[in-house]
C-alpha cells in the first residue's frame, strides 16, 4: 500500500481516463459521445460503480489484514498511513523531483570552501531540471537533423502553407455565411447555381426597367461596357444595394434582397456583358476600366494594335 494516492484521487483519475479513452475511440462527429449515444452514460455509470466497488473491497482487505497484525505492527502501519494521508505522497513526489536535502541533513553536503564565512552546499541538480535540460538537447538534435540536414521545410513554406490553409478556411466559411458580403468584399460569382439564382432574381425584379436581355428601357443598358455608376462587381453590387441617383427610378434593393442575393444578381448582370440585346438602349456613362485588373489581361490589348501598325 506504500505510495498509493488516496481514493478521492484514484477514482476521478481512472474515471476520466476511461471517459477520455471512450471519447477518443467512439466516433461521434463533432458531438461528445456521451451526448450522441446516451447508452455511453450508462456505461460510465457502470465504470463508476465498479471503481467504487473496488475501493470498498480494498478497504475490506485492509481491515482483514489489520486484524492479523500484532498490536505493535498495527500501530506502526496506522502511523505510516496517516502520514501518507497528510499529503505524504505529494511530499514524496516533490522529493523525487528535487532530491534536495532537508536542512537538518545539510551537514553531509557542505563543502570545505569558506569565503569569509560564506560556505557552499554541494546540492544535487534537481532531477526535474536535469531532465528538462536533456530534453532540450534531444530537441536540438532532432531539430538540427530535421531542418538543417534533411531540410524538412523552411519558414517560407511554413508561412505559405498556413496562409493557404487560412484562405481555404475563409473560403469554406464564406460558403456557409454568404450574407456577410458587402460592396467591399463581394467577388464575382461564377458558379452556374449562383448565376441561375441571379437570373431568377433579375427576372422577378428587374426586367420591367432593364428588359429580360438587359437591353434597357427605363433603366440603362446593362450589356454594354458603359456604366453610369461604375462597372465591376463592387460598383454594380453597390448600385443594386444602395440604388441609383435620386429620382432616376433605381431603388435601393437592400430593402428587399439579401446581400447574397444582391451578389448573385450583380454577377448575373455582369454575365450579360458583351451580349447583344434585341433593342439595345444607347450607351450611357463611361466605358468602365477596372484599375485592379491584373496587368496580364490588359497587356495584349495595348500591344496588339502596335504590332499590327508595324
Ligand atoms: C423602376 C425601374 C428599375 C428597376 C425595377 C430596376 N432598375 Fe436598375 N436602374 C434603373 C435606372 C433608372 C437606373 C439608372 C440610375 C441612375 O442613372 O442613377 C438603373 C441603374 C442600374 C444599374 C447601374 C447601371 C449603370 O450604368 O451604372 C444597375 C447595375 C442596375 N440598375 C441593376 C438593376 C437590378 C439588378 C435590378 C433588379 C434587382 C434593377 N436594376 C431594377 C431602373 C430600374
Amino acid at each position: 500500500m506504500k505510495n498509493m494516492s488516496p481514493w478521492w484521487i484514484r477514482i476521478p483519475i481512472v474515471f476520466f481516463l476511461v471517459f477520455g479513452l471512450m471519447e477518443y475511440f467512439v466516433d461521434s462527429g463533432d458531438q461528445l459521445a456521451v451526448i450522441k449515444y446516451p447508452i455511453t452514460q450508462f456505461f460510465l455509470l457502470l465504470v463508476l460503480l465498479i471503481l467504487i466497488a473496488i475501493e470498498i473491497i480494498l478497504v475490506a482487505i485492509e481491515n482483514v489484514m489489520l486484524q492479523t497484525l500484532s498490536e505493535e505492527a498495527k500501530a506502526r502501519y496506522l502511523a505510516k498511513k496517516t502520514e501518507e494521508g497528510n499529503f505524504g505522497w505529494a511530499k514524496g513526489i516533490i522529493e523525487k523531483l528535487t532530491r534536495s536535502k532537508a536542512i537538518e541533513e545539510e551537514g553531509e553536503i557542505i563543502l570545505d570552501h569558506n569565503y569569509d564565512g560564506i560556505r557552499e552546499l554541494d546540492n544535487r541538480l534537481p532531477p526535474w531540471w536535469v531532465y528538462l535540460f536533456y530534453a532540450t538537447i534531444v530537441f536540438a538534435v532532432v531539430y538540427l537533423v530535421r531542418f538543417h540536414i534533411a531540410g524538412d521545410y523552411d519558414q517560407k513554406t511554413e508561412y505559405e502553407t498556413e496562409v493557404a490553409e487560412a484562405r481555404a478556411a475563409i473560403e469554406a466559411y464564406k460558403k456557409t455565411a454568404k450574407d456577410l458580403v458587402d460592396a467591399n468584399t463581394v467577388e464575382l460569382l461564377t458558379d452556374a447555381s449562383d448565376l441561375s439564382a441571379g437570373k431568377t432574381i433579375y427576372e422577378t425584379n428587374c426586367i420591367a426597367c432593364h428588359m429580360a436581355d438587359g437591353g434597357g428601357g427605363i433603366g440603362p443598358n446593362l450589356t454594354d461596357p458603359n456604366w453610369i455608376l461604375g462597372g465591376g462587381i463592387k460598383n454594380v453590387f453597390n448600385t443594386i444595394s444602395e440604388g441609383g441617383r435620386d429620382g432616376k427610378g433605381m431603388v435601393a434593393w437592400k430593402q428587399s434582397l439579401k446581400p447574397a442575393e444582391i451578389a448573385q444578381v450583380a454577377s448575373y448582370v455582369l454575365s450579360m456583358q458583351g451580349t447583344t440585346p434585341a433593342n439595345p438602349k444607347a450607351a450611357e456613362g463611361d466605358v468602365w476600366v477596372d484599375e485592379n485588373a491584373p496587368a496580364a489581361e490588359e497587356a495584349p490589348a495595348t500591344e496588339a494594335p502596335e504590332a499590327s501598325v508595324e
